[in-house]
Parts: structure tokens; C-alpha cells; sequence
């Protein structure tokens, strides 16, 4: 479980600051697909960045398995991120010069994997997502429905528990965005934690849990069963 407690999040100092989460406590299930929705300057990825220890609160705890993230060194929280944390952006975020299977292996190879695993793990998760016939394509050369299967595939490489996906589909048409998210429920319903945000309600639709977010802070939380 992610445990979100007392968490407050202040961008800048005292007159011109902006009070981005403020005081936000939330429990995020473990193998569930949990939605946050809600107006752009919410606080929405705010909240993705700290569960994925790429930012740090001002105030509060963030506890994952027991453990707390915000006392975290600098070095043990880019550890923690690398082993259990995937990342999928709605701008992809492909290195385009690279081809697919060296962008999903990016993450093994940060973690000194040998080539030889990793390029069999990569295949594997490329097949996974139907796509491992454009494993030595050049990413520039996909669509974007293609690039966001990438993405998803080198989010999933190192075999992370929580997945962190910041409108996924907000640069996809709808019927790439309606595979992602039934992507998205399957790596949801195959154990791991999916954390989503998005601004279209049909989408909305896919998750288990659906948070709703209000100027910094949690409006309502709707088990959608
Ligand atoms: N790095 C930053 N520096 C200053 N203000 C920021 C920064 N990131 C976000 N903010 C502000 O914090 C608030 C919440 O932003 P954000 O979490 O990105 O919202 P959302 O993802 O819901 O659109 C907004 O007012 C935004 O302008
Ligand atoms: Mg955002």
C-alpha cells in the first residue's frame, strides 16, 4: 500500500509560493487501478512526482511497504525509484535517436544489466504489448500509439510494483487512448499498483478507484465496482 499522510507540497518560498498539495492524506492500493481526475494546476502530477520520488514534500510522510520515502537519502530514494517505480508521461519521453528496444532496456542498463538479459527481457515485455516486430525500428519512426506502447514497455521492464502514468493518453486519438487504458487495467489486474491521472471521463471509467482533486487537495475518493 501507498500511504499518503499529512502531505503538503509548497513550490517557491513565502510571499510567492504556491501551495501545490496542501495537507493530502490518501491510502493507494496495492493491484489496483486508482484514477485522479481533476482542473489542470490541481495538484495531480504533483502528488504522481512525489509517490515516484521525483520530487520531495515540504511536509508529511509517504510510506510504501512500511517504508518512508520522504527520510530517503538522496542515493536510496534513485535506487528506490529504479527498482520499483515505472514512469509513463503523455509525451512519451523516447530518447528518438534510439531504437525500441534500447529506449525499454534504458532501465536495465541504468541498473548495469548485461546486455544480453536485458535485450531478452526487453523482447519479451515488446512481446508482451504486441509490438516486438519494431524492437530495432527508430523511435522517431512510430505513431504515437505505437511510442506510448514503448513507453509502457520500458515502464514495465524492470518489473516495478507501481506504475505512474501522467495522462497517458493526452496526445493519443481515442482509439489508441481506449488501448492504452485496457492496457493499463490488464498490468492493474496482473497485481501491480497502476496510479493514473487523466482528464477524460471515459477513461476515468477503467479505474478501480477514482480520486477527485480540488485546488491542492482531495475532494472525494469513489470505489468504482
Ligand atoms: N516546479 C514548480 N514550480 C512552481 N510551481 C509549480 C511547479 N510545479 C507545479 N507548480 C504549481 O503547482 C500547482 C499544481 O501543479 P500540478 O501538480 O502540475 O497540477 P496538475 O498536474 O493537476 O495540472 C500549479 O499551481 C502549478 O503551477
Ligand atoms: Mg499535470
Amino acid at each position: 500500500m501507498i500511504r499518503l499522510k499529512d502531505v503538503t507540497k509548497e513550490y517557491g518560498k513565502s510571499a510567492s509560493s504556491v501551495l501545490a498539495l496542501d495537507d493530502v492524506s490518501i491510502d493507494i492500493m496495492q493491484g489496483k487501478f486508482t484514477v485522479i481526475i481533476g482542473q489542470s494546476g490541481c495538484g495531480k502530477s504533483t502528488l504522481m512526482n512525489l509517490v515516484g520520488a521525483i520530487d520531495n514534500v515540504t511536509k508529511g510522510t509517504i510510506i510504501i511497504d512500511d517504508k518512508d520515502i520522504t527520510k530517503m537519502s538522496r542515493d536510496h530514494l534513485a535506487e528506490y525509484r529504479n527498482k520499483h517505480i515505472g514512469f509513463i508521461f503523455q509525451a512519451f519521453h523516447l530518447e528518438p535517436a534510439y531504437t525500441v528496444i534500447d529506449n525499454v532496456c534504458l532501465p536495465l542498463m541504468i541498473s548495469n544489466v548485461r546486455k544480453v538479459i536485458r535485450e531478452k527481457r526487453g523482447l519479451e515485455v515488446l512481446e508482451m504489448l504486441g509490438i516486438e516486430d519494431k524492437a530495432s525500428v527508430k523511435s522517431n519512426n512510430l505513431s504515437g500509439g505505437q511510442k506510448q506502447r514503448v513507453a509502457i514497455a520500458r515502464a514495465l521492464v524492470h518489473n516495478p510494483e507501481i506504475i505512474l502514468a501522467d495522462e497517458p493518453t493526452g496526445n493519443l486519438d481515442s482509439k489508441n487512448g481506449l488501448e492504452v487504458m485496457k492496457i493499463l487495467k490488464e498490468i492493474a489486474e496482473s497485481g501491480k499498483t497502476v496510479i493514473m491521472v487523466t482528464h477524460n471521463p471515459d477513461h476515468a471509467k477503467f479505474g478501480d478507484v477514482i480520486v477527485s482533486m480540488k485546488d491542492g487537495k482531495i475532494e472525494s475518493i469513489v470505489n468504482n465496482n
